[in-house]
């Protein structure tokens, strides 16, 4: 049987991008930024998010496209940021239908019609988060639907630059520990809302030196975030609202005890091991995580 260890490595691995997923992300981008030039004058477009700083968990979906806006697009910035979501949508409706493109907060989603089957995809993108965006200085302005203001300043060179920091701090296993979380908060249901929350608590929650011990890093991983989930997390780049805005008192209460429950559960695992009980352990973790950690 397959010792602890290597599942979380297994584990970790089948949470890579890959290259058939980068190519179909890229098919996806073209098409979308075709449909993008025909409604809009779009000065470049590019992948960004934690797509793109590879800190995003599996199945692929959501992956954010950011379609620059040119000059001629200048008057929506002056219009409330519903008013160019919504110009976005019936672009993005007349080529995938109106059920497959939805308005959020600061995008429009579509969605492709790919449904996974144990948490895998054959390769496939479920999903993209369209995202319009005004450049301004060295950043970018985008709608936002939840603040007074109705747009928010994000600087996503900054968000890759900080993960990339916190991965070679951690002997390159930061990025892994974050889709694992991922992985465990997509299961349960976003108890933690938004995803980029997780990983914003953890360029502050992991702290060097990696400790070597996968079940041990979880453990205090759910530790810590549950010690801390109660608090307000900026925005890492100093611009946008506190990336913890979502998470009002109710949904913190419950975040907390769900993270205190894992942790039972991660401690419970690392007991049935140590009491000989392997395959129990292996399917303990395997609970937290879902199909894609390895039992055999
Ligand atoms: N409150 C915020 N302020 C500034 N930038 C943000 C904020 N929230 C998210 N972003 C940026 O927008 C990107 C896309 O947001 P989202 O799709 O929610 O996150 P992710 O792709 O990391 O799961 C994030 O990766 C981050 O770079
Ligand atoms: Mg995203």
């Amino acid at each position: 049987m397959i010792s602890t260890q290597d599942a979380f490595r297994k584990f970790r691995s089948r949470l890579e991008l890959n290259q058939k997923e980068q190519d179909d992300a890229s098919r996806r981008q073209k098409e979308i930024r075709e449909v993008m030039d025909d409604a809009f004058d779009i000065d470049h477009d590019f992948l960004t998010g934690s797509y793109r700083r590879w800190t995003k968990t599996k199945p692929l979906k959501d992956v954010d496209i950011f379609c620059v806006l040119g000059a001629k697009e200048r008057h929506y910035r002056d219009k409330p940021p519903a008013t160019l979501l919504s110009a976005v949508e019936s672009a993005l409706a007349k080529k995938y239908g109106s059920d497959k493109v939805s308005k959020q907060r600061r995008s429009c989603t579509v969605e492709f019609g790919v449904t996974p089957v144990d948490d895998r995809t054959d390769y496939k993108v479920m999903s993209f988060d369209v995202v319009p965006a005004f450049a301004k200085e060295d950043h970018y302005e985008i709608p936002d639907t939840a603040t007074s203001s109705g747009w928010t300043e994000t600087n996503p060179t900054i968000h890759f630059d900080k993960a990339v920091e916190a991965q070679e701090a951690y002997s390159g296993e930061w990025k892994g520990l974050v889709r694992m979380m991922k992985k465990w908060n997509a299961q349960r249901d976003k108890p933690i809302k938004p995803s980029f929350l997780i990983e914003v608590m953890a360029l502050e929650i992991l702290l060097p030196p990696w400790g070597g011990d996968y079940r041990r890093e979880m453990q205090a991983f759910f530790a810590s975030l549950a010690d801390r989930i109660h608090e307000t997390w900026a925005d890492p780049a100093g611009l946008g609202p506190p990336v913890s805005d979502s998470m009002d008192a109710q949904k913190v209460q419950q975040a907390r005890n769900e993270l205190r429950a894992a942790e039972r559960q991660a401690a419970e695992a690392i007991r049935l091991e140590r009491d000989g009980k392997l395959g129990d352990a292996l399917r303990a973790w395997r609970t937290l995580f879902g199909p894609l950690f390895p039992v055999g």
